[in-house]
């Protein structure tokens, strides 16, 4: 079947009922989203589907006819970190890591549709992912941060 990944057309031969994460990691060799619990708990898998946050790791290839998947590799663009991943650079949020790029996922989504989100706003985003170093405090000050950029003019995206 045919999707679209990062912006490109993909033909992928596998069996529909695979999981979308392990097509993205082991067929795909995108390897930035990470398998968590694997029962939609966590946040670890979290990619885009049609510019809105989902669950990768139980969602069935079949049901992704024609979409549009974007994955954390997908945000950087010509070589340019997305805000959100030079944010959270600089404010070294996260402790071990495993959590960030699902939750770089899910804030995108926010900052997409808000730029300027709440103290609350964020907080209820971070409520679908789960951080086992508790790295929340920086990572919140990471979400603020990016949307300050946004606010300055930073990642604009062309096209
Ligand atoms: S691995 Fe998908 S939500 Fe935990
Ligand atoms: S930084 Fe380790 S799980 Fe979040």
């Amino acid at each position: 079947m045919q999707l679209i990944v990062n912006g490109k057309s993909v033909h992928v031969k596998t069996d529909g009922a695979k999981p979308l994460l392990s097509v993205l990691r082991d067929e795909l060799g995108l390897r930035g989203t990470r398998f968590g619990c694997g029962t939609e708990q966590c946040g670890a898998c979290m990619v885009l589907i049609d510019g809105e946050p989902a669950f990768s790791c139980a969602r069935e290839l079949a049901s992704l006819a024609g979409k549009a998947v974007t994955t954390v590799e997908g945000l950087t663009q010509n070589g340019a970190p997305h805000p959100l991943q030079q944010a959270f650079v600089e404010e070294q949020a996260g402790q071990c890591g495993y959590c960030l790029t699902g939750i770089v996922m899910g804030a995108a989504a926010l900052l997409a549709r808000n730029p300027s989100p709440t103290e609350a706003e964020i907080r209820s985003e971070l409520d679908t992912h789960l951080c086992r170093c508790g790295a929340y405090d920086r990572i919140l000050r990471a979400i603020r941060r990016a949307s300050e950029m946004i606010g300055q003019g930073a990642g604009k995206r062309g096209g």
